[in-house]
């Protein structure tokens, strides 16, 4: 088990589309995983995407609402339905910033876990920003690039001095 360093903005390897990986069971998957959660963990964060440790494969971690990890390799991301919602965002690799985005309200998603086998499922709420969020992250997408209005994005001290909505939904940092 290790703390993996997190890339940050400015790095490559975050504007990179990410590769399938071949077998989510491979042992180096699982120490990935393992070193992925206990990453996410140590920052008290709500997701990681691989790229986001500078492994460029299609995988991601998330804080589940009962409080565990899932992992999601392969997956296939799709909005559930036309209604959007906006609220604000953060990112590990942007720290200390904060930013409003809107996505869709509700998706479907499927992948395979770490035992290799399809999964699938919907989610809305945080869970479907934070999937949403980690995917981005696996096209080379990062959340300010979904923004459109950036004049919606600071950090997080001044958003809340001058009383933007507290922000909750940051993919990373303790609010
Ligand atoms: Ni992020």
């Amino acid at each position: 088990m290790a703390i993996l360093k997190i890339a940050r903005l400015g790095h490559p390897v975050l504007l990179q589309r990410a590769e399938q990986v071949a077998d989510p069971t491979a042992p180096e998957m699982r120490r990935l995983v393992s070193d992925m959660v206990e990453t996410l963990q140590d920052i008290g964060g709500l997701g990681l995407a691989a790229p986001q440790v500078h492994v460029s494969l299609r995988l991601f971690i998330w804080r589940t609402a009962a409080g565990g990890y899932s992992a999601l390799f392969n997956p296939d991301i799709q909005p559930l339905g036309e209604e959007t919602e906006e609220a604000w965002e953060g990112c590990l690799s942007i720290p200390g910033l904060r930013g409003a985005v809107e996505r869709p309200a509700r998706i479907v998603f499927r992948g395979q876990d770490v035992a290799g086998a399809t999964i699938a499922g919907e989610a809305a709420g945080m869970a479907a920003r934070v999937m949403q969020h980690e995917y981005d992250h696996l096209e080379g997408i990062l959340y300010p690039m979904r923004m459109t209005d950036l004049s919606r994005l600071g950090f997080v001290e001044e958003l809340a001095r001058f009383n933007a909505p507290r922000a909750p939904e940051n993919e990373g940092q303790k609010p």
